[in-house]
């Protein structure tokens, strides 16, 4: 029970890594707000999770539904400790076929929808005075480049960049900002990688997964719950002087 009386916003709830993290928190003693753009998805994913998550129904491309959604969320929770801004979209194609309005579309729910939810956040836990914990899910492939995935990665190492500006000017505010970098998870966004991969490579439905899954150090593709430890850790008391890194939970892959 670390999170014992906490309050969580995450963005992306409805589903996967996101809906992971709620029912986690959840059983740490948190409440939480479930964020999407997908109302029918996020609340049934908050129903399925019982009395204490709520469903907001918001898109972070937008800022009078991220001001509405946080409104939304804080007066359904009372107050908000902890904000994870988890949702994203993927997209893959080589240089020369990168769609302008693709990218246009990537950096504004990856990079512009983490910044500007950072900044809701902030500014109610700057009005509460008692500090906060941020996390940004950020990327291995922030980290490098990929040959046919360079929107995407520039986005998640702009989600870590924000991380370290904002980690450094909210922590005099007791505000910890701090990001998880995940490699290969499982799930329906990953259906969605196998499929551009499949396109690009030629390669079979499910033979990218395969292949990423075997080239794992650890052995194998991660799952959502591999993630949640890290999770609870930065959005715990015990991660109080953590201020502006980003972790990577990958089973070794990104060091691999
Ligand atoms: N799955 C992986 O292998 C992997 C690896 C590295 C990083 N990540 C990151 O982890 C996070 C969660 O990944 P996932 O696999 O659960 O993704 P996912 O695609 O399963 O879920 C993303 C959620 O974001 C929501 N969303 C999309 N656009 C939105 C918008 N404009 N406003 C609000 N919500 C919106 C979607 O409806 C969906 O519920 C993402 O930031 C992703 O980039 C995932």
């Amino acid at each position: 029970m670390r999170l014992q009386g906490k309050t969580a916003l995450i963005t992306g709830a409805a589903r996967g890594i996101g809906l992971e993290f709620a029912r986690r928190y959840i059983a740490e003693g948190a409440t939480v707000a479930l964020a999407d753009i997908n109302k029918d998805a996020v609340e049934a994913a908050a129903a399925s999770l019982g009395p204490k998550a709520v469903a907001v129904v918001m898109d972070v491309t937008r800022q009078d539904s991220i001001d509405a959604g946080f409104a939304d969320a804080v007066a359904k929770l009372g107050k908000l400790d902890i904000l994870i801004n988890n949702a994203a979209l993927f997209s893959a194609a080589p240089i020369v076929e990168i769609d302008r309005a693709d990218y246009d579309k990537l950096f504004a729910v990856n990079v512009a929808g983490t910044l500007f939810c950072m900044q809701a956040a902030a500014k109610v836990m700057i009005a509460a005075g008692k500090g906060g914990k941020i996390i940004n899910m950020a990327s291995q492939a922030g980290r490098r480049g990929e040959g046919l995935v360079a929107v995407y990665c520039a986005t998640k190492a702009a989600v870590i960049s924000l991380t370290q500006s904002a980690g450094l000017d909210l922590i005099k505010h007791r505000i910890n900002v701090n990001a998880i970098a995940p490699g290969v998870v499982d799930g329906e966004h990953w259906d969605g990688v196998d499929a551009f991969f499949a396109k690009y490579e030629g390669k079979a439905l499910g033979q990218k997964k395969k292949e990423v899954g075997e080239a794992v150090p650890h052995g194998r593709m991660g799952v959502a719950s591999d993630l949640t430890g890290m999770a609870v850790f930065l959005a715990s008391d015990e991660a109080d002087y953590i201020v502006a890194q980003c972790y990577g939970v990958d089973g070794g892959n990104w060091m691999a």
